[in-house]
């Protein structure tokens, strides 16, 4: 990889800590050069590749990915399968190079409506990767915003029927260790391919102060020249978390 393409930000700044994407746009990508939507989500996986790699190589923390979510079961169901197929090829074939590459993987969603082979071949590819240190790699697979804060609600109330939990002593920062992404850097910034303005039910509790990008690229086409001009957006981003700059801190 040249010097170029390591980044043109590299060397000024560092890169965010957590960067979360909506790869969307696979179906466009396709029916504009007439192919199936399947052609689509093949290409797309080439993407992830890419960036799997390159936020690795940049020294990213974490790399949220939302590869399908719950809404996505509305689909045909022959849409849905071959996703479904997908992610089994995936977490087959890309495990061994993740390990090599000293990623961690986690899983993160409802796996319930997933096949056993798939169930288990995600919690063994889970397994493989939890000695490496370097990216963290989160895959949100029939993922929702709003399960994932029902799902910490429930644990919540689980454990204050218990007696574990004292429900006085409920507060953003308990809720928050219940989430999915509990373990992980607050998320610095969420990118949206293809155009469309909108969160779609991915994160929603872990975005309260990221940094919103929307690019019109479609995800099979989006590559590392795309993510360098996402981060460098990012780092011209003023972020005040609802405090005052000094500067401005004059009544
Ligand atoms: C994103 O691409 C992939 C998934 C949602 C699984 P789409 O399949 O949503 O592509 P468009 O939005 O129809 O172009
Ligand atoms: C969001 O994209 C889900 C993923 C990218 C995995 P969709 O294509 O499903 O979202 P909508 O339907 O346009 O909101
Ligand atoms: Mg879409």
């Amino acid at each position: 990889m040249t010097e170029k393409k390591l980044g043109s930000f590299r060397g000024k700044k560092l890169p965010p800590q957590h960067i979360a994407i909506i790869m969307d746009g696979n179906g466009r990508w396709a029916k504009s050069r007439h192919l199936p939507r399947s052609s689509g989500h093949q290409k797309g996986v080439q993407s992830v590749r890419k960036i799997v790699k390159y936020c690795s190589q940049l020294g990213v923390n974490t790399l949220t990915l939302f590869a399908f979510s719950s809404e996505n079961l509305n689909r045909s169901s022959g849409e849905v399968s071959l996703l479904f197929k997908l992610f089994l090829t995936v977490l087959k074939n890309e495990t061994k190079k993740l390990k090599q590459n000293n990623i961690k993987l986690k899983i993160i969603g409802d796996l319930s409506v997933f096949s056993p082979e798939i169930q288990v071949l995600a919690n063994e590819a889970e397994k493989q990767l939890s000695n490496n240190n370097g990216l963290n790699l989160v895959v949100a697979a029939n993922y929702g915003g709003q399960w994932d804060i029902a799902e910490s609600a429930k644990k919540i109330a689980v454990k204050s029927i218990s007696g574990e939990i004292d429900p006085k002593k409920i507060d953003t920062s308990l809720f928050q260790a219940y989430t999915a992404l509990a373990e992980y850097p607050k998320v610095d910034l969420l990118i949206r391919t293809s155009g469309e303005i909108r969160i779609s039910n991915f994160l929603l509790w872990d975005i309260a102060y990221s940094e919103l990008y929307f690019c019109n690229t479609l995800w099979p086409d989006f590559n590392e020249d795309e993510l360098d001009q996402a981060i460098e957006a990012f780092h011209s981003r003023d972020r005040r978390f609802g405090a005052r700059n000094s500067e401005n801190n004059v009544i």
